[in-house]
């Protein structure tokens, strides 16, 4: 049986999400792509429930979830782990997982058993890779071998140490040729969606022309064909200040240490747990004076 829900009901394929691209422009099917990153269960369900079309297991779970400072260290089996906590959440969403640095850098049919276990093993219907032209080979592969792949060009994080930081890329003509190149070759390679993330509106708006599958743009303006943000820069539930093209929709950091600093003075009164939250004995037992300690 599988884990993966079946088309139809409103779930959201990799056909329908083409279909938007090609749709005519005032038609009623060309509806932007709504897409957000999620990490667990919960999150995932809300998510769902709440009519995102695509969630991505990023690898921006290093980051914002595990706590390190890159997401270099991401591991292939901390990346399945939260694949299947958030397929268990998911039942409507095209439900993505980011594969993990050096996961698919060495030999090709390496990455494709990495991809393949995302699959198998964690439920994810597509994975994401980064990297453009470099990348055409094993975009190819993978898709020969029935795993749809979502392309991701521009401000690659897992490039950080050789771009020398997070910076937005595309910014010369050279540059912003290159990354027209890099997309062009993830769409020929068989791509059926790509991520733009960190470059010049201008330049993401030319590419969004340029290519007949969906962009999705993070920090790459309006005129992509859908968004992606990471949850915790929008929930506000992040220790630094979000990047500029981050809207941050809740202050959910504020509403938990507010929380939890209630709860802890609260159970330093003694005002929790209140008589109604707690068990009380049977009322044959209420007229003993003491109850004997079971052994
Ligand atoms: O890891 C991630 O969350 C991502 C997206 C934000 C595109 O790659």
């Amino acid at each position: 049986m599988s884990i993966i829900p079946n088309g139809g009901d409103g779930k959201v394929t990799v056909p329908e999400l083409l279909q938007r691209k090609s749709s005519p422009a005032a038609s009623p099917e060309k509806k932007k792509i709504t897409c957000l990153t999620a990490y667990d269960y919960p999150t995932a369900r809300l998510l769902d429930e709440a009519g995102v079309d695509l969630v991505l297991v990023g690898d921006s779970l290093g980051m914002v979830v595990l706590g390190y400072d890159s997401t270099l260290p991401v591991t292939l089996e901390e990346a399945l782990h939260h694949t299947k906590a958030v397929r268990r959440g998911v039942q409507h969403a095209l439900l993505v997982g980011d594969m993990p640095y050096g996961t698919y850098h060495g030999e090709i049919h390496e990455a494709i058993h990495n991809a393949m276990r995302l699959v198998k093993e964690a439920g994810a219907e597509a994975v994401k890779i980064e990297g453009g032209e470099r990348r055409l080979e094993l975009i190819a592969r993978l898709t020969e071998a029935e795993i749809p792949v979502m392309g991701h060009v521009g401000l690659t994080p897992q490039s950080v140490n050789a771009m020398g930081g997070y910076r937005v890329q595309g910014k010369t003509p050279g540059a912003a040729d290159q990354l027209m190149r890099d997309a062009r070759a993830v769409e020929a390679a068989g791509a059926f969606a790509l991520v733009l993330e960190g470059i010049p509106r201008e330049v993401a708006a030319e590419i969004t022309r340029s290519v007949r599958i969906p962009t999705i743009g993070i920090g790459a303006g309006p005129d992509c064909d859908g968004q992606i943000l990471v949850l915790h820069d929008v929930l506000g539930l992040t220790f630094q200040e979000p990047p500029k093209f981050a809207r941050r929709y809740a202050h959910v950091s504020e509403v938990i240490s507010q929380a939890v600093r209630e709860y802890c003075a609260d159970v330093q009164s003694g005002n929790f747990p209140s008589d109604a939250e707690s068990y009380h004995a049977p009322s044959a037992l209420k007229v003993r004076k003491t109850i004997p300690m079971a052994r």
